[in-house]
């Protein structure tokens, strides 16, 4: 098997992480494979918001927490009730992918960038989790007007649509959940 696949592979959702920061070249090499991923018409409409700043990650952590405590969905309260709940699991970088929402396909084009940065963090030996919770607390009003006080804005008119956590694994990569192979058709 190829590095490529092989990375592609080993990847995993990573929610235990040493403290240990990412340094700046992991973090360039990783931003610039994102950057370089597809996109609809080459319109890169996105824009790639690192925050390693470890007050700041406890304030949105903290803020992302009580608003699944107090959701009016079931769901999320339950989830918020468990022992040891965490959003961002001590990771000390979250990467916010936004994106103009009035280009051809700026969802797709800001997920696949997202993709393109978990797997070259993971060639680095560098986990990653995918964190929605985040986006879902950035669309209640109450989200918004936290990311504003805590000075994490997007450039005018864009709005995040990925976000996911990274940093180095405390413990060996988990097993892979069940990966289901029953979704293949294949017309020759
Ligand atoms: C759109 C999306 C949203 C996700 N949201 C979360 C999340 O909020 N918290 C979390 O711990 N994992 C989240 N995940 C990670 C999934 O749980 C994980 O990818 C899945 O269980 C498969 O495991 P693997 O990534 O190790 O292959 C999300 C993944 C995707 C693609």
């Amino acid at each position: 098997m190829n590095e490529t696949l092989a990375t592609i592979l080993r990847r995993r959702s990573v929610r235990v992480y040493r403290p240990d920061a990412v340094a700046q070249v992991e973090l360039d090499r990783m931003l610039e494979a994102g950057r370089y991923a597809p996109s609809a018409m080459n319109q890169q409409p996105w824009h790639f918001t690192a925050i390693r700043n470890p007050e700041l990650l406890l304030k949105l952590e903290e803020s992302c927490k009580s608003a699944f405590v107090e959701s009016n969905v079931e769901a999320l309260r339950e989830v918020a009730k468990q022992e040891g709940f965490s959003v961002f699991y001590q990771a000390p970088l979250m990467v916010i992918i936004s994106g103009d929402p009035g280009a051809i396909a700026a969802q797709y084009d800001c997920t696949l960038a997202m993709e393109n940065t978990m797997l070259a963090a993971a060639s680095l030996g560098i986990g990653s989790c995918w964190t929605h919770a985040v986006m879902m607390f950035y669309a209640t009003e109450k989200g918004k007007a936290v990311f504003r006080e805590l000075g994490v804005i997007f450039p005018e008119g864009y709005q995040p649509y990925a976000a996911a956590v990274f940093g180095w694994p405390a413990e060996p990569y988990p097993e892979a959940p069940p990966k289901n192979a029953d979704c293949v058709t294949i017309m020759d």
